[in-house]
């Protein structure tokens, strides 16, 4: 089993280039089976969850082919046929549920095993399945699979009890053939949206509105294939930024959307970290005293839950109180046990933790519990005094592309180990 070593203490310098976003990469990857011809996707960030998904549509007939030199992804779903995909390989990742929709919109129905929960919550998919039963498809969960069926899909109104991405996402690649015009209301406003609808639309489809809260789809005849390079990864780039907050250090973030990264920006600006925009670069100056904040996570353009065990990982070095309140996932504090076994001061009270920020933090062994966990406690260490081992690194590696080789190459003391 391999783990993350980190010698604390080091400052960070130089630069590093963001990847692009895997929660763009995902949903457009399972896009590609609407066209039913050749799509080609540029800039792809080699991740584990993308292996999974690539697998998943190989276990239908498509043919993936991944040039890990290139990061570019070449699927071909000509041949794509309504069978059972591979359930082990669903069960493994919460976004495999996204192949839902375009295989309603190509076949007129699907049966998929639910997607497992996760550590962070129990991620159900009713808002999915409400969509598609708005849209005229049959849905019936039993014996652990999802199985919707519909003659023809007929475009309609919907509105979203919660701006859900992955509803938002599904609903649109399901609606993107309906007949007619279908309306999704409360929508997930995710930068990620708006990328799979501007892929959508490069393969004919008619989508207006994605990014806001109300998306219009008129349903065309069917689409084709096409290319696409997704945006860049926000959360990443806000966890660099953290990297240089809580390292006291200066660093250039290089590949970055500034429009994307608000909301983050905003907040470590409010706690005293020096920010400046260049262009698609970002300067982040964290050697100063910092204060304490207090922060919610909340659907976009709010705070992003996806930062939050960061932020909460930061604010732990921060004197004073802050409190960090998660309002999108029920059970995302898991990090905050690990934080403390590094000497963190964190009460969770709810929803919220409270955090008495401490002058130092120690190495100690800590688990990864979920992707953004596991890059938190990667963060503590880099400040932490002594040495740090973070084991089940395989949740960070789902979502960043070598993040020790980055962190490494801006001069921290981080090694990766394999046993
Ligand atoms: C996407 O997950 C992201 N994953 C998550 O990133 C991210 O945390 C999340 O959006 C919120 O921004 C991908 O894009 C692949 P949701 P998703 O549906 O689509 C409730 C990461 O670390 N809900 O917006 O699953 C749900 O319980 C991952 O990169 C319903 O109630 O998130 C949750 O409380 C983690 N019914 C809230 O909505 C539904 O049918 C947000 O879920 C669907 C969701």
């Amino acid at each position: 089993m391999s783990k993350i070593v980190i010698k604390g203490g080091s400052n960070l310098h130089g630069e590093v280039n963001i990847s692009a976003a895997k929660n763009s990469v995902l949903p457009i990857i399972a896009a590609s089976i609407l066209s039913g011809d050749k799509c080609i996707i540029d800039n792809v960030p080699m991740l584990e969850d993308v292996f999974v998904i690539s697998n998943i549509l190989k276990s239908i007939s498509a043919d993936v082919t991944i040039d890990k030199k290139l990061n570019k992804i070449i699927i071909d779903t000509s041949n794509i046929s309504y069978c059972d995909p591979c359930s082990e390989l669903v069960k493994k990742m919460r976004a495999s549920f996204l192949i839902m929709g375009p295989m309603i919109s190509r076949f007129g129905g699907f049966k998929l095993c639910l997607p497992g929960g996760c550590n962070i919550g129990t991620r159900p998919i009713d808002l999915h399945l409400k969509g598609f039963a708005a849209l005229g498809a049959k849905v019936n969960v039993e014996h652990g699979f999802v199985e919707a069926k519909a003659k023809k899909l007929i475009g309609n109104k919907i509105y979203l009890d919660f701006p859900s991405v992955g509803a938002t996402e599904n609903i649109m690649m399901a609606a993107v053939t309906a007949e007619g015009e279908t309306i999704i209301e409360n929508a997930a406003e995710e930068p990620e949206i708006k990328d799979l609808a501007d892929f959508l639309n490069s393969m004919g489809a008619n989508i207006t509105g994605a990014g806001s809260r109300a998306i219009h789809i008129k349903g065309v005849k069917n689409l084709k294939g096409s290319s696409h390079s997704p945006i860049c990864d926000r959360i990443e780039s806000g966890t660099f930024m953290v990297a240089a907050a809580i390292t006291k250090s200066k660093i250039r973030i290089n590949g970055i959307n500034e429009e994307y990264l608000k909301p983050i920006i905003a907040k470590l600006t409010e706690a005293g970290v020096y920010i400046r925009c260049e262009g698609n670069s970002l300067i982040v100056d964290g050697n100063r005293e910092l204060n304490p904040i207090d922060i919610k996570t909340m659907p976009y353009p709010g705070f992003p839950t996806d930062m939050q065990s960061q932020v909460t990982g930061l604010l732990s070095t921060v004197k004073g109180t802050s409190i960090v309140t998660e309002t999108i996932f029920e059970n995302r504090f898991m990090h905050v046990m690990e934080m403390k076994r590094m000497g963190a001061n964190i009460k969770i009270d709810g929803r919220s933790a409270v955090i008495e920020g401490v002058d130092k933090l120690t190495g100690a062994e800590v688990k990864a519990t979920d992707l953004r966990a596991g890059a938190a406690l990667i963060l503590c260490g880099l400040a932490a005094e002594g040495k740090t081992e973070v084991i089940d690194i395989y949740h960070i590696d789902r979502g960043y592309v070598d993040i020790e080789k980055k962190l490494k190459l801006l001069g921290a003391d981080i090694e990766r180990v394999n046993e």
